[in-house]
């Protein structure tokens, strides 16, 4: 088995875009999943909104999130140039729905919250609202609209980073890793579940809300757990009125692609890793959508999926160095995946090639108090 430079556990967005970033600098990248592509990144909806998705509190992942929205243009650019397949990304700009007076109250909050921070975005009044997305209902009470929003679709996204990594040399091992092998305080490799041994002096742990079930490594080392996630997709229907932006409510969020279809989320649940789908969640998403836009009745009902993102203590990513010499986290991104990918990507490729974490990182470092409490 050849020794390579760095092993990536997870093929993901996140493990296929740190494979691309490290090979095209020149490392030799093997990457370990059992099903490349195939797990919660390609559930996400890829709705690339920074400034709505914001919680208080979290203002150094929303810094960080603005990072990777920026870079999201020339990313996906140089990304659809070497795959030679499109994405799907489009700035589609996103808007903020009230469906009534307590919605209002929330989105003015926001709206301040986004003209604190310099951030390009209008507040509309409920003809307003409803000329810049003309599906909405008439029972709008108002909205923000962010023009500079984006959105991309996750499953084309994955099958370009695939072809990318191919193109740059990457080696694939097509398995689930039974132990990450340590030996005396440093990385010296991994199993994989068909026992074949990798060698190699460095491994980023990209498995999504299977990180913390890595083997070789103490249990709850990696603060990561599983939380549920559907979404349902509706195809269109003869009569149907679609948004053309991503829309956000309280509740749901809408995205449409550009074919027609129209992805409704997404449900947070604390139920480990139970993979069915539920009726309830089809209920509340469609009825939460039906509020926002009475059209969505007309649509054909496509079909739900259920993800499980990585959440961590603090919402926030662990990015960086472990106690482990040469164990690399990159994991834990919660709702952020697909937003993040591009400044994660680049970010561990650099550590990688220069052994410190650039400093937008360190914030997010696995090793901060928040995951030493927990
Ligand atoms: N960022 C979308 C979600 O986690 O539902």
């Amino acid at each position: 088995m050849p020794h390579d430079d760095v092993v990536v556990v997870g093929a993901g967005a996140i493990g296929l875009g740190i494979a691309w970033r490290s090979a095209t600098r020149g490392a030799s990248v093997t990457v370990v999943d059992p099903a490349p592509g195939s797990g919660a990144s390609s559930v996400a909806p890829g709705m690339l909104a920074p400034v709505t998705e914001f919680h208080h509190g979290e203002y150094e992942l929303f810094e960080l999130n603005l990072v990777s929205s920026k870079m999201f243009p020339a990313w996906i650019a140089e990304l659809e140039s070497v795959s030679g397949m499109s994405t799907g990304y489009r700035r589609c700009g996103t808007v903020m729905a009230a469906r009534d007076a307590d919605d209002m109250i929330s989105l003015r909050e926001t709206f301040a919250f986004q003209q604190r921070l310099g951030m390009r975005s209008e507040m509309a009044r409920s003809a307003e609202v409803r000329g810049i997305e003309p599906a909405l209902g008439p029972n709008t009470r108002g909205g923000i609209h962010v023009p500079g929003d984006h959105q991309v679709e996750p499953v084309a996204l994955l099958a370009a980073l695939l072809s990318a990594c191919e193109d740059r040399g990457v080696r694939f091992v097509r398995s689930g890793v039974s132990g990450i092998l340590v030996e005396r305080g440093k990385v010296a490799g991994l199993s994989t579940a068909e026992g074949e041994r990798i060698t190699c002096d460095r491994v980023v742990l990209a498995a999504g809300a299977r990180s913390g079930m890595i083997g070789g490594l103490p249990p709850g080392f990696v603060k990561v757990r599983p939380v549920k996630g559907q979404v349902v997709e509706l195809l269109p229907g003869d009569e149907s009125v679609c948004p053309t932006h991503n829309v956000r409510g309280l509740d749901v969020y809408l995205v449409p692609r550009q074919d027609g279809r129209l992805v409704v989320g997404a449900t947070v649940e604390e139920k480990g890793w139970d993979p069915h789908p539920t009726a309830g969640a089809v209920h509340d998403l469609l009825r939460y959508a039906y509020e926002l836009f009475p059209g969505v009745t007309e649509m054909r009902f496509g079909e739900v999926r259920v993800g499980f993102r990585p959440g961590t203590p603090d919402n926030a990513p662990l990015l960086g160095p472990t106690d482990i010499e040469g164990l690399i986290l990159a994991t834990g991104h919660y709702r952020n995946g697909i937003l993040l990918t591009p400044v994660t990507a680049d970010r561990i490729a650099t550590l990688l090639e220069t052994g410190s974490s650039p400093e937008d990182i360190t914030a997010f470092s696995p090793t901060r108090k928040t995951m030493k409490r927990s």
